[in-house]
């Protein structure tokens, strides 16, 4: 375990096996449909790879990067910073995102890609953090639902660390110095 974590909430193999289920569900779920995931980056990366490779139909990837200024002045503006390269017109549309916590970040994705004209629009997220919700936004498939906890790895960071670990774990109380949960 990293020095900075006091608790490993979700093993690697735990990720595993909830997403070789989510892919299952999802390949049953849109078989003959035209289905496209698209990932939120950074956090989606490992996830989105390995939900990807566990569905077993025909998929289209591609992803959007958002910023959001959730600092102590939390004003839950959000910005795109990379948008999408392929037409999502007529298509289903699965978004994947890492954790939703209170909700605003997805609230943002669900308005801006329904003005496109996707034929169906979901949300597919690792985590769900749902103690902290601001926007009731709807989920489609959880990988694991989690107390109010910080918590990184498998892609996801504080300051753009420890997103490399193969597990989700949560961060000690010094390495956590000045984080606010429910941001
Ligand atoms: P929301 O808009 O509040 O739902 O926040 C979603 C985004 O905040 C996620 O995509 C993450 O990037 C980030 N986030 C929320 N909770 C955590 C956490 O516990 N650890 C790391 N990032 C988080
Ligand atoms: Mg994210």
């Amino acid at each position: 375990m990293h020095k900075d974590l006091q608790e490993i909430l979700i093993s690697g193999s735990e990720l595993n096996a909830g997403i070789k289920k989510l892919g299952a569900r999802i390949s049953e779920d849109y078989a003959g449909r035209a289905l496209t995931l698209v990932g939120v980056l950074k956090g989606c990366v490992f996830f989105m790879a390995d939900l990807a490779k566990n569905i077993s139909i025909d998929a289209r990837l591609d992803f959007m990067m958002l910023s959001s200024y959730s600092g102590a002045q939390s004003t839950g503006v959000v910005r795109t910073i990379l948008d999408l390269k392929e037409n999502i017109e007529g298509r289903d549309v699965l978004i994947i995102e890492d954790i939703v916590d209170s909700g605003l970040t997805m609230n943002y994705m669900l308005q801006n890609l329904k003005t496109r004209g996707p034929k169906s629009l979901e949300i597919c997220t690792l985590l769900d953090k749902p103690s902290c919700r601001k926007a009731n936004v709807p989920i489609r498939y959880t990988g694991f639902t989690i107390p109010d906890k910080f918590v990184v790895g498998y892609g996801l960071d504080y300051n753009e660390r420890y997103r490399n670990l193969p597990y989700i774990g949560v961060l000690t109380k010094e390495a956590i110095e000045g984080i606010k949960t429910c941001r």
